[in-house]
């Protein structure tokens, strides 16, 4: 299939590629170029430089690479920051939604696969979170998230388009030290620095009702996530309905079982600072994730093991980091 993937030059949208690229798809990217860097790419992977923001731009795009179906991963992630910024994040997110389904209107495509996110939950109760579950983000970016999957569904009710949801837990790790995360917003990436730094890790609470006190979360590997796009396409092109699917393990990690895999991994002695509990946290959040595994025949393969390993691998391969000894 001729697919465009909007942010594909970044972290998730780069192993998004990959994996489309493996399945036999003629796959191009579209990017800013705000935090996605053209060396994820291969050379022979078309990049068009272009905001999502940027209607007739995408829709030419679009055109010019005769699209069948675009993967929309473009968008801002930093939760904190998203309640600092609010409009920025409804300008790139929810107006960046309006403007791809408009262009796609525009180029006559017909299926879209998007990036949503485990924040439209918010604080879940219960032990696993299905797709029933009551929405009720805690930030603007799970709002914005939110937001762009009703959009999507109402205009899916009012034309023919096919499309598919997919909510991210938490994603960590890479397939490749070129592929990873370079940027250091979540806890995995938090604690690298930490210990590079020589200053103890910060644990955010340790009085939660959960079995260590510190927070539960499902840590998916990014070649995980990137498998379920390539299932979900395949379900696509083969007439599977229209869906929002859960992308987790089903497995919750503590923040302190995080810590501990660390030490271990990195082979580094270090301790942790336990902090306040951050404003907004939920104690935890793991998926279930019965429906894609039941839907699409996907289920999460790497465990926490190899996130924290890859992702460490990818860290100190960043020869611009200080690593204490
Ligand atoms: C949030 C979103 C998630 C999104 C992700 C992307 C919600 C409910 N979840 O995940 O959907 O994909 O951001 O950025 O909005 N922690 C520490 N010390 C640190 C950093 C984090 O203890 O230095 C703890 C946090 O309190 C949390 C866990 O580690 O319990 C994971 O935090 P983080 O990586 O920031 O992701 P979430 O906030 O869970």
């Amino acid at each position: 299939m001729r697919i465009v993937v909007t942010g594909g030059a970044g972290y998730i949208g780069a192993h998004v590629v990959l994996a489309l690229r493996r399945d036999g798809h003629d796959v191009a990217v579209i990017d800013d170029l705000s935090t996605g860097t053209p060396d994820r790419l291969t050379d022979d992977t078309p990049l068009f430089v272009c905001s999502v923001l940027d209607t007739e731009r995408v829709a030419e795009n679009l055109r010019a690479h005769g699209c069948e179906l675009v993967v929309h991963v473009a968008a801002k992630k930093a939760v904190e920051q998203s309640v600092a910024e609010p409009l920025m994040y409804y300008r790139e997110n929810v107006i960046g939604m309006h403007s791809v389904l408009s262009a796609m209107a525009q180029a006559g495509v017909g299926k879209i696969l998007f990036s949503s996110s485990a924040a439209v939950y918010g604080a879940p109760t219960g032990d696993l979170v299905d797709e029933q579950a009551v929405t009720a983000p805690a930030s603007p970016y799970g709002w914005t998230k939110l937001m762009c999957e009703q959009m999507i569904r109402d205009v899916a009710a009012a034309t023919a388009l096919d499309w598919v949801a997919l909510r991210y837990f938490n994603v960590a790790g890479a397939a490749d030290p070129a592929l990873a995360d370079r940027g250091e917003n979540n806890l995995i990436p938090r604690v690298f620095r930490a210990i590079c730094s020589g200053v103890p890790p910060q644990i955010f609470g340790d009085e939660y009702p959960t079995r260590d006190g510190t927070c539960i979360r499902d840590y998916i590997h990014v070649a995980d996530v990137a498998d379920a796009h390539a299932a979900a396409v395949r379900g696509m092109s083969s007439g599977a309905p229209s869906a929002i699917y859960n992308i987790g393990t089903g497995s919750g990690t503590s923040v302190l079982e995080v810590m501990h895999t660390a030490r271990r991994i990195t082979g580094r002695d270090f301790d942790w600072d336990v902090r306040p509990p951050r404003a907004g946290d939920s104690p935890a959040v793991v998926a279930d994730a019965a429906k894609i595994r039941a839907g699409l025949g996907w289920q999460s393969r790497h465990d926490l093991d190899d996130i924290v390993g890859s992702a460490w691998q990818s860290w100190s391969s960043r020869s611009e980091i200080p690593v204490a000894r």
